[in-house]
Order: C-alpha cells, then sequence, then structure tokens
C-alpha cells in the first residue's frame, strides 16, 4: 500500500460542517475532526451550546446558528461557509430530534413536524452541501446520522422517528448515486443505544424508554456506546480509510441487530 498509515485517517486542510454539533455525538464527531486537523464549522440551533464547543477546537473552526426547519437559514449558512472558507469538503449530517409518540395517537401535526425536521431539514443540507463540493471540484464526504430504528425494531412509541430515519437511509442511496460522478460519498451511520454526553434534562411525566433495544442481553457488548465510539467511525467515512465507501448503511449498535 503506497499510503503510509498515519495518512489514512487526517483531515489537514480538509473544511468539516458537523450540524447538531452543540451536543451529543455531534459535539464528539466535531472535537475528533478537529482532532484529525479539519477546520470545523459547528453548526446548531443552540448558537451559545456551538459557540462553547468551537472555542475549544482551533484550526479556525467556528460556531454558526442555522435551523433545520427554516429553508433561508440552511441557505444562508452554506454561503457564509463558501464565502468564509473557500471550500466545503465533509459534512456530518447529524441534528435531528426523537421524540416519541404512541402509534394509536400520533396525529398529523407530530408526524408531519418530525419528517420536516428529520427528512426535508437534513434533505436540504445535503443538498446544500452537495452542490458546494460539486462546484468545489474537490469530491467530499456526508455522513447522514441515521439509527438503528430505520432498520430494525428498537423502541417503542419510535414509530415516526422511525420512518424518518428509513427515509434518511433512502436519500444516502439516491444521494450516494446522483453524487459518485462527482466523487462525493455519501453513506449513513446507524447507532444503536448511545449514552449522553452531558446529562439530559428529564421533562415532567418523560417515561423511560421500552422495547428490545433496553432488555438486558439484546446488546452484546452489555452497555451503550460512549459518543466517541460513534464519532470513530465516523472519521473512518471521511477519512482516506474510507475512500472507496459510498451508499452504505453501517450499523454500530454494539452487536444488538444480530442478537
Ligand atoms: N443518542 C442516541 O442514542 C442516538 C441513537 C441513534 C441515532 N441518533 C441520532 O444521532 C443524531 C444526534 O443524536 P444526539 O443524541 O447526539 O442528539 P442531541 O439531542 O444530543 O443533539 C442534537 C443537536 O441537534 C440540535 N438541533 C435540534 N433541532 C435542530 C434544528 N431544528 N436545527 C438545528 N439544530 C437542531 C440540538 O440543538 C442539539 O444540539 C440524531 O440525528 C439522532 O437521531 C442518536
Amino acid at each position: 500500500m503506497s499510503q503510509v498509515f498515519s495518512d489514512l485517517f487526517t483531515l489537514h486542510g480538509q473544511v468539516a460542517v458537523v450540524t447538531g454539533a452543540a451536543s451529543g455525538i455531534g459535539k464528539a464527531t466535531a472535537r475528533l475532526l478537529a482532532a484529525a486537523g479539519a477546520r470545523v464549522v459547528v453548526a446548531d440551533k443552540d448558537l451559545e451550546g456551538a459557540q462553547r464547543v468551537a472555542d475549544d477546537l482551533g484550526n479556525d473552526s467556528f460556531a454558526i446558528a442555522f435551523d433545520l426547519t427554516e429553508d433561508a437559514s440552511i441557505r444562508t449558512m452554506f454561503l457564509y461557509i463558501s464565502e468564509v472558507c473557500g471550500r466545503l469538503d465533509i459534512l456530518i449530517n447529524n441534528a435531528g430530534i426523537y421524540p416519541r409518540y404512541a402509534l394509536q395517537d400520533v396525529t398529523q401535526a407530530q408526524w408531519h413536524d418530525m419528517q420536516t425536521v428529520n427528512v426535508w431539514g437534513c434533505f436540504m443540507v445535503l443538498r446544500e452541501a452537495a452542490l458546494l463540493m460539486r462546484a468545489g471540484g474537490n469530491g467530499g464526504r456526508i455522513v447522514n446520522l441515521s439509527s438503528i430504528g430505520g432498520a430494525r425494531t428498537a423502541v417503542h412509541d419510535q414509530v415516526v422517528y422511525n420512518a424518518s430515519k428509513a427515509a434518511l437511509d433512502s436519500i444516502t442511496q439516491s444521494a450516494a448515486l446522483e453524487f459518485a460522478g462527482d466523487r462525493i460519498l455519501v453513506n449513513s451511520i446507524l447507532p444503536g443505544a448511545v449514552a449522553p454526553l452531558d446529562p439530559k434534562v428529564k421533562t415532567a411525566g418523560h417515561a423511560a424508554p421500552t422495547g428490545p433495544l433496553l432488555t438486558p442481553g439484546r446488546i452484546l457488548l452489555g452497555r451503550a456506546a460512549h459518543a466517541n465510539e460513534i464519532a470513530a467511525p465516523i472519521l473512518m467515512l471521511v477519512s482516506a480509510a474510507g475512500a472507496y465507501i459510498t451508499g452504505q448503511t453501517l450499523i454500530v449498535d454494539g452487536g444488538f441487530s444480530i442478537s
């Protein structure tokens, strides 16, 4: 192999956008991509949280506010990135929501709101990023944060969420096909259970989730993932190590899906 080992995961000179990077998987991923040398755009609805993350990253990384429910804010964000950074190499399409609704009670408004954020909003982000990458002519990498729920039944009361992630995985395949000629590779990561990076505020009346994913023994590795254990395979997909992988849905669930 002509490539030396240390070159496989380096991102020096590259610009990466991580959406939803003020917390959780996005925050862990922003930190890892910056450690690999990328200039990271920390994009989130929560600008203060994004700023706190960006402050520690180095490489001229910066925070930016955007909202998946506002098409104009998505377009403005990529225009700004194009002007300030002059290029875009990597998109981690991570921001998303996961409220649970009982199947028998779910309303059209709840259905619509979830698909607007997790499907249309993420599609808009992917499309704007891919068009910017295409214009740059340097290829690119896109990773969509899906969920094991898009492929396997995992948690009760997630019919709306699961449908949104199955749609996102379908978008991954279509986009991989459409952009392969531009050397833009598109993949999904499907985490199983992930422990919160920071303590979550529990809302009143919040019931703990139940279902196969929460059943003792079903996760073969016996625990939820740390967010860093999702970020690491994301780095593989966006670095030279992932140069021949596109259109795939990579399950990272500690063995749940085969138990
Ligand atoms: N945590 C898990 O167990 C798990 C499992 C499987 C898949 N996932 C997926 O991974 C991704 C990240 O999950 P997480 O647990 O780290 O989430 P999180 O709730 O910790 O963080 C999500 C971030 O997205 C931002 N966000 C939410 N709505 C937004 C909007 N409309 N516009 C812009 N930003 C918005 C939030 O401000 C937040 O910083 C999600 O797509 C989620 O569906 C998570």
